[in-house]
């Protein structure tokens, strides 16, 4: 895991967005896995500037969002559909039929993962995928005793993810299962950029770096993922038994990335750049 530790939210958001623009830069075409949530917010701000300045295009960028609603709507306020579309998809040019949810109402919620699924698998794959992680460890809403081979499939939240959600729909009565990507699922990703700021966010983020992975804390299935990288506030890491280490490794690959770029950048160009008969 790369964990990159910034003094604020405004610098994990803008670090953020400079990996996904170079991303959808260097593969116009590329697959998003997106999140909701408090944590994306300032960094969807920053893909919209950077999309206004005409520095990206999302024409043919696919989105795949990590979880919606059981059986909630998507003209209802309280839908990730509408998130989407009011912090994201309405102030840039992706086209709205290449935003996928795994949207619910009207249908058998057993039907709803598989068909997600087919859906993910014939895009090609996510390229990367944005993850929040809820107070409790969740990712997605796979919360604690969420098998870690799990696929999209509807889950019952928990109560404290109800009342933390409830904080950005205040007025709405909340529900309380949804459809969400499994673990396997989001470990099927190529990268993942995992965001957390605020001391709320402390304990959750100890446990899923430098705990035990299980179960109980399913953001720490992502330690046996290839190529993750963590972004944090100054108080989202404040528990870490390794700050100083994480601090020192993120000063020395400054200048590795300076010269030779980015493992991403390599990995995208493998197949054509890289000559297997060299020593
Ligand atoms: C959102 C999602 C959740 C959130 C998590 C953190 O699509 O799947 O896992 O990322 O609950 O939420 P915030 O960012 O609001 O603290």
């Amino acid at each position: 895991m790369e964990v990159l530790i910034f003094e604020n939210e405004a610098e994990v958001a803008d670090q953020g967005a400079l990996l996904v623009s170079e991303l959808v830069k260097k593969k116009p075409d590329a697959v998003l896995g997106l999140a909701t949530g408090k944590s994306p917010i300032l960094l969807y701000q920053n893909l919209i500037e950077y999309y206004k300045r005409g520095q990206i295009s999302f024409k043919q960028i696919q989105t795949f969002n990590l979880d919606e609603y059981y059986g909630v709507p998507r003209t209802h306020p309280a839908s990730y559909r509408q998130f989407m579309q009011t912090y994201l998809f309405d102030h840039i040019d992706i086209e709205v039929d290449n935003t996928y949810l795994p949207e619910s109402a009207g249908s058998n919620p057993r039907l709803v993962g598989p068909k997600y699924e087919a859906q993910i698998k014939a895009s090609g794959g996510i390229d990367l995928q944005i993850l929040g992680i809820g107070r409790n460890g969740h990712i997605g809403f796979n919360e604690p005793s969420s098998s870690l081979a799990s696929r999209t499939r509807i889950k019952t939240l928990t109560e404290s993810t109800i009342n933390d959600n409830r904080l950005l729909q205040e007025d709405i009565e909340m529900p309380d299962m949804a459809i969400t990507m499994g673990i396997g699922t989001i470990m099927d990703a190529h990268r993942i950029l995992l965001f957390a700021t605020g001391e709320n966010k402390s304990k959750a983020v100890k446990a899923a770096l430098e705990g035990p992975i299980s179960a109980m804390s399913p953001a720490s299935a992502l330690q046996a993922h290839e190529y993750v990288t963590v972004l944090l506030d100054e108080a989202a890491a404040s528990e870490l038994e390794l700050q100083a280490y994480y601090r020192w490794v993120h000063s020395k690959s400054k200048g590795i990335k300076a010269k030779y770029g980015n493992f991403y950048e390599i990995d995208l160009t493998i197949d054509s750049t890289i000559d297997l008969t060299e020593d």
